[in-house]
């Protein structure tokens, strides 16, 4: 069973039945799920309940019937703290959550195991979006798992080991040029073809932030409920961002959190525009216009499609938005390999950079616990393996 209300509208307020599957709201802004936490309280079994990773958390998760769930193991990944790395940015407190350690090697895999296990619960057949490569494995291999068709515009740009995921697994993946705004009308002009195709793409329906969110329920349990200060995200879409948020309020109403954490989104300098927006004082993106100028992966959306909610959270937690060079990125993910043997991936390393920056400028004090997310694994990006030289000096 889960606690599901029903589906709102945080811009307009508007409510929908939990009894179908919802994309947008009528106001165009995307929707989110909301619980019965009042009953939610008095469930001596809300958590430990016989079911494992992201699925411990069923019944604050949108699945009526538990018989529906499509998992492959995903969840339960170790918060490790990282005190040679701690000690490089001036920190005495860093930890890291290694979404690496995922099924697919991303963090990908909750938003789709969740959304997934709802439309097959609801009967949909067929799913359709856009993709910059880790979405695009994780979709594809829940959707073969769960028996429903995936509809996949991947970016050309994708790494390597996201295209062989893709082609191996199998699927309707579609290789384009272009990124996310391109993909994004190729999944529009299918959908006039196929109006039964459901659209999954970022925060274009409530069930995928659903799965992102049980990572802030996972950091919360880990720290024994004591919230770290501050959490840092790799930031496209703003999908794990506003899913964090939303599972710390949530437990925070149920008593289970002390505090919310100061959210922080980060970005390349070569495509930054929440960073911009946030600096800005602006309440929406402006979608980039600048040369896309990006380490391969997941971080190359043009605009956060839910704007308002990402840079909403951001002021509201009294948080911020940093970009970060490419090269700082580099030398943070080889300098993580090197002093704690984790092998991340380079989204995850921008937020390492980060740390040290918001340090530099004395926006983190030394003695904070900081949190970053590290959002897939190294070893899916051979090509910066490859390009980067002298992996073994520092
Ligand atoms: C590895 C990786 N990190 C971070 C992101 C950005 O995540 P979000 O859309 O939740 O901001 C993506 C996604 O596109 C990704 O693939
Ligand atoms: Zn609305």
């Amino acid at each position: 069973m889960s606690y599901l209300l029903d589906v709102i509208c945080p811009a307009c307020g508007k409510t929908y039945p939990a009894d179908r599957p919802h994309n947008l709201c009528s106001c165009g802004s995307p929707l989110l799920a909301r619980y019965d936490l009042e009953r939610a309280k008095r469930d001596e079994a809300l958590f430990d309940n016989g079911f494992g990773g992201i699925w411990r958390y069923h019944k604050l998760l949108p699945v009526k019937d538990t018989a529906n769930i499509v998992t492959l193991g995903e969840g339960g990944t170790p918060v490790l703290e990282v005190p040679k790395m701690g000690n490089y940015a001036g920190l005495e407190h860093l930890y890291v959550k290694d979404e690496g350690q995922n099924p697919s090697s991303s963090f990908k895999t909750r938003g789709a195991s969740v959304a997934i296990s709802v439309l097959r619960e609801f009967g949909v057949t067929d799913i359709v979006m856009d993709s910059g490569g880790n979405g695009a494995g994780a979709w594809s291999a829940y959707c073969r798992r769960g028996g429903l068709n995936a509809h996949i515009y991947m970016t050309a740009k994708a790494v390597q080991a996201n295209q062989k995921e893709c082609a191996i697994v199998g699927g309707d993946v579609n290789m384009c040029q272009g990124h996310t705004t391109i993909l994004g009308r190729k999944v529009s002009e299918s959908m006039e073809r196929h109006p039964d195709w459901f659209d999954v793409r970022t925060m274009h329906e409530p069930y995928r932030v659903e799965g992102k969110k049980t990572i802030g329920y996972e950091i919360v349990e880990q720290f024994g409920g004591e919230v770290p200060d501050v959490i840092l995200f790799p930031t496209a879409g703003g999908v794990g961002i506003i899913g964090i948020h939303k599972a710390i309020q949530e437990l925070m109403e149920l008593g289970l959190a002390d505090k919310m954490p100061r959210m922080v989104s980060v970005q390349y300098e070569g495509c930054c525009p929440v960073v911009q927006a946030f600096e800005a004082g602006r309440d929406t993106c402006e979608v980039w216009s600048g040369p896309m100028d990006v380490i391969p992966g997941g971080l190359s959306a043009p605009k956060a499609f839910a704007d308002r909610l990402l840079l909403g959270i951001l002021r509201e937690t009294g948080g911020t938005a940093v970009a970060v060079s490419k090269e700082d990125t580099v030398r943070h993910w080889r300098h993580m390999a090197q002093s704690e043997g984790l092998f991340v991936n380079p989204e995850g390393a921008t937020t390492l950079a980060a740390c040290e920056q918001l340090r530099k400028k004395g926006w983190l004090s030394g003695d904070e616990r900081v949190l970053c997310v590290m959002t897939s694994n190294g070893i899916k990006y051979d090509e910066l393996v490859r390009e980067v030289p002298n992996l073994i000096t520092e």
